[in-house]
């Protein structure tokens, strides 16, 4: 029997979804080595190392030419020590170094991208010490994505580095149909935006706000799980929405499961947004080792309640209020049956009882035998975790 003994990506990584920070959203291609270091400082000093925060990846622009040989190198202005030297510093911290490069010819900045020297990148990312490669879609025109991005894992794979692979297709060909065994994690959507709700236009491209990206998730939980993530981009917490509206999208990519990756200027961000996106509780729902995207279980007037199961018997319950004006909810628990058919669990309300807790208070609400009385402000959350009772 024929085996392909290199088609596979590297196993045991992403486990859970992989958290970290990327240049791209608040620094774009205006990126040099001194700050990557400084977000990479601010990432231990903060907090968010310890937090569980692990990648730090350079986005786009970071490239010089390909030498003489096809090899790429850093662009010697703005990366004048070279990547080993930063990749090692960020070792130094505790932390993990990620990349990016373009399926295509080109990146999406007009950088060399890797068409046609795959396996030199993927040699040359391992000699780094990179662990973690973003490989995007731009100047793609003529290949098919599968194929293109198969050649990478391979690549990638031949290199002998575990390298985490995260495809930056945008969603084009559907990549969850078919990227379980070639990526761990895959862009579900176009870039995500600083906006709330809404999207921005752009003429050739449009970027989508963090509740639209939410709503573009829909039908795509069953093909997530521990090793191969849909997603939904990186966050934008602390770039431009008001503080609740930050926490609602953190909370919100904790509950479907959602790679994350912190996307502001870890140095420079308020003890609002730092509180946010290291905040234990709403981590060890996305972190959760069950490995299920949680769910929309109703809407009614701006108001969703989502559901994700967690291990031993858990949930955790969302209350996600998309208006302008604040909610009040009177939820009688043994009146609902979340039914989760995917995942095979079915919360019981009427024979278990579950105590409360509040993943952002962090206190306890009592338990699911009274109806929930809470306000919700608007663009806010309550996100609540749910553990059984033990008889
Ligand atoms: C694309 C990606 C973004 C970012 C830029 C870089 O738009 O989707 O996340 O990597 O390219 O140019």
């Amino acid at each position: 029997m024929f085996m392909a003994a290199n088609a596979q990506k590297f196993p045991g990584l992403a486990e859970t979804p992989p958290m970290g920070w990327n240049s791209w959203n608040i620094y774009a291609c205006d990126i040099n080595e001194n700050l990557i270091k400084e977000v990479a400082k601010a990432m231990v000093d903060r907090g968010l190392r310890d937090a569980g925060y692990e990648y730090v990846v350079i986005d786009d622009c970071w490239h010089g030419v390909r030498d003489s040989l096809g090899f790429i190198t850093a662009d010697p202005v703005k990366f004048p020590s070279g990547i080993k030297a930063l990749s090692d510093y960020i070792h130094s911290l505790g932390l993990k170094f990620g990349i990016y490069s373009d399926a295509g010819w080109e990146t999406c900045g007009g950088r060399p991208g890797s068409r046609g020297y795959e396996f030199q990148d993927a040699m040359k990312y391992a000699e780094w010490g990179v662990d973690y490669l973003k490989y995007d879609w731009c100047k793609s025109e003529g290949l098919k994505a599968d194929g293109a991005y198969q050649t990478m894992r391979d690549a990638l794979y031949k290199a002998g580095r575990p390298i985490l692979f995260s495809m930056c297709e945008w969603g084009n060909s559907k990549p969850w149909l078919w990227a379980a065994e070639t990526g761990h994690i895959w862009r579900t959507t176009g870039d995500i935006c600083t906006k709330w709700e809404g999207k921005i236009s752009f003429g050739t491209w449009t970027a989508w706000s963090a509740m639209t990206i939410l709503d573009m998730q829909e039908g795509l939980r069953e093909y997530a799980g521990p090793g191969h993530w849909n997603d939904p981009d990186m966050m934008e917490v602390g770039n431009g929405m008001s503080d609740s509206e930050g926490r609602a999208h953190f909370s919100m990519w904790c509950m479907i499961a959602a790679p994350l990756i912190a996307g502001t200027s870890i140095q420079k961000a308020s003890d609002e947004t730092i509180k946010t996106l290291t905040n234990p509780e709403a981590i060890a729902i996305n972190q959760d080792k069950l490995g299920v995207q949680g769910f929309k279980f109703s809407k009614a007037d701006s108001l969703e309640i989502w559901y994700k199961p967690l291990a031993d018997g858990d949930w955790a319950v969302c209350f996600l209020n998309r208006d302008s004006l604040s909610k009040t909810i009177d939820y009688n628990w043994i009146d609902q049956n979340v039914i989760d058919a995917f995942a095979k669990r079915v919360t019981n309300f009427q024979y278990v009882t579950y105590n409360i807790r509040d993943a952002w208070a962090h206190k306890e609400l009592g338990n699911t035998q009274k109806a929930l009385k809470a306000v919700v402000p608007s663009h806010d959350v309550l996100m609540l975790r749910l553990t059984p009772v033990k008889k």
